[in-house]
């Protein structure tokens, strides 16, 4: 049997971006010191989550800004977009910190195009970030993939059949991803609490010279209060 080629793949791009100690420690200590701000208020607290929503003009988080834009550069490049046509905008950057025993539900992260976490420190590694495949009925033997035939051995999960994938990040990781790509967080099983960056983004073209499905430039809109 030759190779599996994944057909139409979401991709999940996974980098570390190089934060100095210091500049990783600034953002955790952050985050601690207004752990009330940014503890969820339920199990899947993500929409309607009350934490401050605008991490992104903070100035302790200008050195992760400044390294994860040339990380979405490459990773754009990676989904075939030239990125010398298009700008990105961080919409919203909030921070989640999830304490013993706390689940993030599967969810999707609506009026954005990419997502973008970032682990500050090693408490990431208590917990995987699980990325769900959008439509995992969609098997060519209707069924076939359910647990009660993995339990008998009928259906065996490989590699190319893999409908979550459990990714385990590292301190400095940054993961970029597509927003309508549903994921959860595993429970965090340590009293110290897991922390982690969350992004939202928009795309628009540089320049918008006709009528094209993208975005125009937002220096090109007008906003009226209704
Ligand atoms: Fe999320």
């Amino acid at each position: 049997m030759g190779e599996f080629i994944p057909l139409f793949p979401t991709i999940l791009a996974a980098t570390k971006l190089g934060l100095t100690t210091t500049e990783k420690r600034n953002i955790t200590k952050y985050i601690l010191q207004n752990q009330k701000q940014f503890k969820k208020k339920s199990r899947d607290g993500v929409i309607f989550e009350e934490s401050p929503f605008k991490l992104h003009q903070i100035p302790i988080m200008e050195p992760l800004i400044q390294k994860l834009i040339p990380a979405v550069r490459e990773a754009i490049k990676g989904y075939g977009v030239n990125p010398e046509y298009i700008k990105i905008h961080i919409t919203r950057s909030w921070a989640n910190l999830n304490v013993r025993s706390s689940i993030t539900s599967a969810h999707t992260h609506i009026n954005s195009h990419l997502s973008i976490v970032y682990y500050p420190d090693t408490s990431c590694n208590q917990a995987t970030i699980n990325f769900l495949e959008p439509n995992p009925t969609h098997n060519w033997i209707p069924g076939i993939m359910d647990a009660s035939y993995g339990k008998i051995g009928v259906f065996k999960q490989t590699k190319a059949s893999a409908t979550t994938l459990c990714y385990e990040p590292k301190e400095d990781t940054c993961l970029i991803f597509p927003s309508s790509l549903a994921h959860s967080v595993s429970e965090n099983p340590s009293e110290q609490p897991r922390l982690s960056i969350a992004m939202d983004t928009l795309f628009t073209l540089k320049q918008y010279q006709r009528d094209e499905p993208l975005l125009p430039p937002p220096s090109d809109w007008r906003e009226f209060a209704l």
